[in-house]
């Protein structure tokens, strides 16, 4: 009776030492250490009979640690697999990706349905055996695990900048040490179209290049003036791709753009558009007006196109874009109007549901499936069509109601393209805030849908946009460590709860990028300011991932040295000033230096309500980013900016006392390619009891314009407990517009008296 139960504890603490030791990503199901130890032998056995290609790829990628041979008769066997028979077809659907790995103090022992099930295995083991390469003991212990969601994607996009064969294969292979399984190949844009098509010899004679590029912050409205191009993929180099993505266990999907995000290929052949043309592959980054026209020509085009895609690509799911579609040419084009009447639609939306669903139909005559972002829901979803949930988590959410697949990449927790650390400390990124522990914290399933509902929901990806990526350098940076993150997500283990065990596993994880020269950002080590109301006005809060008693901090705007004060506590910021802090360890300087400027009103800190949330993508701080102290830097919408899409700026600030001001400010942001418009128009009211408020100031359009939206008004001399600020959003963009017909975004970054 003892002996079991000591037996039983000495079981339950090892449990919980494997819980804190193995540094597994994504980690495990189900782990369990028992005693004992496997020694890793000079000379590492494998029997025959373990599935080729997998057992290569495992020899390849530990082959500098272990050496390797074949078993001849009556040798030990160091690594031994079994295929575990499936009891129906629904079973071995739902254990294709289910492993159990036994490492007993002889034999390791991989079970698994399926050879992917033992290529998971085998990533398992790799970390396991890089953990313990110093040692050569790895302790003894039984894995069983299995994904929760069989989609785990990421995406790359090649057509903002491109990507050679051998880059996009590094990408698969990262995907596949932290097992992912599925490649969303973003093969054409305005930018440029990237895979060779038989058929159309012109979409990568003309569409592969383009005359110059964007470059720096979008605002800076900068080009290079150097041709970029001609790049493109040959069908030679697909068929690489995806065989090498195949050996790995990665299902490639390949994105077909329609109807918009069409320039390069009407660069190329121009009667595929409403208007005449002459078209050229873009420039500039952005959504632009020229698509896809829907006539006869045009459908016969896209399916000679998806015919040699299809030949490419054996995926069950074809991915045909559907995003960002301005209606503006439509609206003017007498075919796209008399299709509208023919067929009954009810707008340009209807004219867009009819593309998809005509799309739909001829992939699935070809047994294949769409699947398609989420403005494919735009008029009615095709019967088929399975969604991909971008513009946050609704299409998701109406998809899965509707009995429709859907996969789940919310810009603001899978879009890496964002921001991961202080924008100042960051190179210059798409925008947004998404650090590695909100990635982290991401539940895929949201909790609007019931438990069957949520069963349409495939799965999670993160994906890379390339806009502001010019080199495969960068794309790592960006995707790691986040792509970590994402991986124990999709896995289905992970625990926002215990997000600094998991941030120990992706520490110990940058040994192997190390290894492997993988240029991974360090921005978790870099301090994290975070402001708080604090004794009526504000403090800053200084976090890193390290130890926080390595901060020190200035005030003064110097930049800190191993004598600045030490960082304690919250630092009271009680006028405008420079806060500069970095991270030192045994006296030396670790981590960038983040400065933070604050310019201190009679606001700041102060009670702020806002009647209207701002977008998840530009939510961060929530209301009190407008009470913040902190200015918005132009060029960076990462943290210090509230976006609002088509609604109004309703703010009301409770000052806690009748508080003297003779002037209001306040900024809004101008960047008509990303549909960001400068207000319409914005009302200043007082009140002393938060219900009576009595208008003071009104600007208008006009002044607005004038002043580029950095607002600054006298408003006399005024005396009040509340102060009421209405900016008006510019509403539905206009024709000529980047986004015409969308709705604007209104970004305003502080309310400030004086
Ligand atoms: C997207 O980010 N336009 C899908
Ligand atoms: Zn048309």
């Amino acid at each position: 009776m003892i002996r079991t139960f000591l037996a039983f504890f000495i079981l339950i603490s090892n449990v919980i030492l494997a819980q804190n030791t193995l540094n597994l990503i994504p980690y495990p199901q189900k782990v369990q250490t028992l005693q004992g130890e496997f020694a890793i032998p000079d000379i590492f056995i494998l029997s025959g009979e373990l599935p080729k290609e997998e057992t290569e790829y495992f020899k390849k990628r530990t082959g500098s640690q272990l050496e390797f041979q074949y078993a001849q008769k009556g040798e030990d066997i160091h690594l031994i697999h079994s295929v575990i028979p499936p009891v129906s077809a629904a079973d071995a659907e739902e254990k294709k990706e289910y492993y159990a790995l036994e490492i007993s103090p002889k034999q390791i022992h991989i079970k698994s349905y399926t050879r992917q099930g033992y290529f998971l295995a085998l990533q398992t083991l790799i970390q396991i055996i890089d953990q313990y390469k110093d040692t050569k003991k790895i302790p003894v212990m039984k894995i069983e695990d299995q994904p929760k969601f069989a989609w785990r994607g990421m995406h790359l996009d090649v057509c903002r900048h491109f990507f050679t064969v051998d880059e996009v294969k590094q990408y698969i292979d990262y995907l596949a040490m932290y097992k992912l399984n599925t490649f969303h190949w973003h093969l054409t844009d305005d930018q440029g179209w990237r895979i060779e098509i038989k058929k159309y010899p012109k979409l990568t004679q003309i569409g592969s290049k383009r005359k110059e590029s964007m470059i720096g912050a979008y605002v800076d409205n900068t080009f290079d003036g150097k041709p970029y191009g001609p790049y493109f993929y040959t069908q030679e180099d697909i068929k690489d791709v995806v065989k090498y993505a195949h050996e790995r266990h990665i299902t490639v999907v390949p994105e077909i753009e329609m109807p918009g995000h069409a320039l390069a290929a009407l660069a190329a052949y121009p009667e595929l558009a409403c208007t005449k043309g002459p078209f050229e592959p873009a420039t500039k980054w952005g959504v632009f007006d020229d698509v896809f026209c829907p006539k006869d020509e045009t459908f016969t085009f896209l399916e000679n196109v998806l015919d040699e895609v299809m030949q490419l690509f054996p995926s069950k799911y074809i991915h045909i874009g559907g995003d960002e579609c301005p209606k503006t040419r439509w609206k003017e084009c007498t075919h796209c109007q008399e299709l509208i009447k023919k067929n009954n639609l009810k707008d340009e939306h209807g004219l867009q549901s009819y593309f998809i669903h005509r799309i739909e139909k001829y992939v699935n005559s070809k047994g294949r499936k769409i699947i398609g972002w989420d403005e494919i829901l735009e008029g009615g979803l095709a019967p088929n069509a399975a969604v991909m949930s971008w513009t946050g988590v609704n299409g998701g959410i109406e998809a899965a109601k509707s009995k429709h697949f859907a996969v789940m990449t919310p810009g603001a927790y899978c879009y890496f393209d964002h921001y991961q650390g202080d924008p100042q400390s960051e190179p210059n990124a798409f925008g947004g805030f998404t650090p590695l522990d909100k990635v982290y914290a991401y539940n895929p399933i949201p909790s609007e849908l019931n438990a069957e509902q949520a069963q349409y929901i495939m799965g999670v990806q993160a994906n890379l946009w390339t806009e502001y990526i010019l080199d495969f350098k960068h794309v790592q940076y960006m995707i790691f460590p986040r792509l970590m993150a994402l991986s124990e997500v999709g896995w289905g283990t992970s625990d926002p709860k215990k997000y600094k065990e998991f941030e120990n596993r992706v520490i110990s994880q940058f040994k192997v990028l190390d290894n492997m020269q993988v240029n991974y950002a360090k921005s978790i080590y870099n301090i994290i300011g975070k402001v708080v109301p604090a004794n009526n006005g504000i403090a800053y809060e200084l976090s890193t991932s390290q130890n926080s008693k390595g901060i020190r901090y200035t005030l003064d705007g110097t930049n800190p040295t191993i004598n600045s004060k030490t960082y304690q506590n919250a630092v009271q910021i009680p006028n405008s000033l420079t806060i500069k802090s970095a991270y030192f360890e045994e006296g030396q300087l670790k981590s960038a230096v983040s400065a933070q400027e604050f310019t201190v009103s009679k606001t700041t800190g102060k009670n702020i309500t806002l009647e209207q949330q701002p977008n998840e993508n530009y939510s961060f701080g929530g209301a009190f980013t407008l009470v913040d102290g902190i200015i918005g830097n132009v060029k960076q919408l990462g943290k210090t900016w509230l976006g609002f899409q088509g609604k109004d700026v309703l703010a009301t600030i409770d000052l806690g006392k009748k508080t003297a001001f003779t002037e209001v400010y306040f900024n809004t942001l101008e960047n008509k390619g990303s549909w960001i418009h400068l207000a319409k128009s914005a009302k200043i009211f007082i009140s002393d009891d938060n219900t009576n408020f009595k208008l003071i100031k009104e600007i208008g359009t006009a002044e607005i314009q004038d002043a580029h939206g950095k607002i600054k008004v006298n408003v006399g001399t005024q005396n009040a407990k509340y102060l009421k600020v209405t900016i008006e959003n510019a509403g539905i963009i206009p024709a000529g517009n980047p986004g015409a017909d969308s709705k604007a975004w209104l970004f305003v970054d502080e309310i400030g008296i004086n």
